[in-house]
């Protein structure tokens, strides 16, 4: 081969690298949310997608008891080297015991079925939670949702480490600040364990909890996460749905962490090893049987009452601001109208064909799953919201 041909031919193979690794970063992720794309892009990357009309959700369980869960069609495996995993130890789990798809990608319905089948949590709060986080963080054309960060090679890293698409680690839309066992965003990692507040979190339940972790230890480290992040995160923020969430899943790890067999003195006492195998490693103590009738929330109430903190946010470190427009634990209704009138609408400003009908259908699921919360969450005094027309 003459040397003009070997260099022709090899721009040639070069211009074809490039071209096809184009097309490989053009590809857009089918569980990336299409929240804040321009028009263009949308009209670009839908019809790259494998649109679905997402399924009707699951109801409650037939069998509604305890059982074992950790039993041999479920064995843990520790993710691979795809495979995500986030911020929710509860999820986590579920994806390291093959409830949900091992890679950590799912639709909101298996979510919902895998956190009864796997943890007995019941039908209504799992509606809200795997609702709210596919509105927010979820790819609304595919029905498809990541639990967690970092996902994707993109090759932009030199370490060829993959780069983060956040999925329900999204900072500030489910995910937020004061978390138990992880960090605060402000601090570089946002969903990550963290061993240095696992040492808190152990250290308070031998402090007001004998050695376990019961209401009473949530009520305590929920105010003293929350009073760490006043005095350390510029950034801290409590407002709205995080107001909700951050006392719901103090109760969660007492209700769905504890084995459904402990009854009378023992129940609702989360012993610290297993504590530690669900926050740490995503792991079922060996041979655990989850909660002995569907549960979430329990409990919640006591922990509010403790430390009754407002919904609010940090305007520079130490400088709480109290802010209820955005809603709170006591005020759903507030937080459903500045999701769908702010939120969602900022997302998706004008969606048209299959992300408006999803959209919609998710918008309907989300508003479903609410009125048990409160009495007033229901018409005439909280009606539904359609920012987008109707189907
Ligand atoms: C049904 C769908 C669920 C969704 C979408 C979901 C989502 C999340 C998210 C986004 C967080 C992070 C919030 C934060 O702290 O910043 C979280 C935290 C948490 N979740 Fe879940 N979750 C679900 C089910 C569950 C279940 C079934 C359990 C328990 C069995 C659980 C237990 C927890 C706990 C204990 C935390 C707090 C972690 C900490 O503060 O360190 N979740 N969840
Ligand atoms: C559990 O199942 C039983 C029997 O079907 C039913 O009567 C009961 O209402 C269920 N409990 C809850 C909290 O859904
Ligand atoms: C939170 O963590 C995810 C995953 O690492 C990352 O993609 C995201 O940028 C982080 N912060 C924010 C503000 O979302
Ligand atoms: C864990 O949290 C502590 C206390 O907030 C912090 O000082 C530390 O940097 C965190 N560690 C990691 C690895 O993020
Ligand atoms: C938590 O444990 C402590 C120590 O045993 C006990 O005094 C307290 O009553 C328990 N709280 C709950 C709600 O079980």
């Amino acid at each position: 081969m003459s040397k003009q041909l070997f260099s022709v031919s090899f721009q040639f193979l070069y211009a074809l690298l490039l071209a096809s690794l184009a097309i490989q970063s053009l590809a857009f992720p089918s569980y990336e949310s299409l929240g804040g794309l321009s028009e263009r892009q949308l009209k670009e990357i839908i019809p790259t997608l494998d649109a679905r009309v997402p399924p009707s959700p699951p109801g409650p369980l037939r069998f509604n008891g305890t059982k074992l869960v950790d039993d041999s069609d479920h064995p843990f495996r520790a993710p691979g080297p795809g495979d995500v995993r986030g911020p929710c130890p509860g999820l986590n789990t579920l994806a390291n015991h093959g409830y949900l798809p091992r890679n950590g990608v799912a639709t909101p319905a298996q979510m919902i079925q895998a956190a009864q089948d796997g943890f007995n949590m019941d039908n209504q709060p799992a509606h809200i939670a795997a609702y709210a986080a596919h509105l927010m963080n979820g790819n609304l054309v595919t029905d498809l949702l990541s639990i967690g960060g970092k996902t994707r090679n993109t090759g932009s890293d030199p370490r060829g480490q993959p780069a983060p698409i956040a999925g329900i680690s999204e900072h500030g839309t489910f995910e937020g600040d004061a978390s138990l066992t992880r960090g605060d965003d402000f601090f570089g990692d946002n969903h990550s364990f963290n061993q240095t507040l696992f040492d808190q979190f152990v250290e308070y339940s031998n402090r007001f909890g004998g050695g376990f972790y019961n209401y009473s230890v949530a009520a305590e480290l929920r105010f003293q996460r929350i009073q760490q992040s006043i005095a350390t995160n510029p950034e801290f923020d409590l407002r709205g749905f995080r107001h909700f969430t951050a006392f719901g899943e103090t109760v969660f790890a007492v209700n769905m962490f504890t084995d459904g067999r402990k009854t009378g003195a023992e129940a609702g006492q989360l012993d610290l090893k297993s504590a530690r195998s669900f926050f740490r490693d995503g792991r079922y103590p060996r041979g655990f049987h989850r909660a002995n009738k569907p549960t979430a929330g329990e409990g919640v109430e006591i922990v509010l009452a403790a430390h009754p903190v407002a919904p609010g946010h940090n305007v520079g470190v130490n400088n709480y601001v109290e802010d209820r427009s955005r809603g709170s634990m006591t005020d759903f209704c507030t937080f459903y109208k500045f999701f769908i009138n702010t939120q969602m609408k900022e997302m998706y400003p004008n969606p048209t064909g299959v992300l408006r009908r999803n959209l919609n259908l998710n918008l309907d699921f989300f508003y479903q799953s609410i009125p048990f919360l409160y009495d007033s969450f229901s018409p005439p005094d909280c009606p539904q919201i359609f920012p987008y027309g109707r189907n």
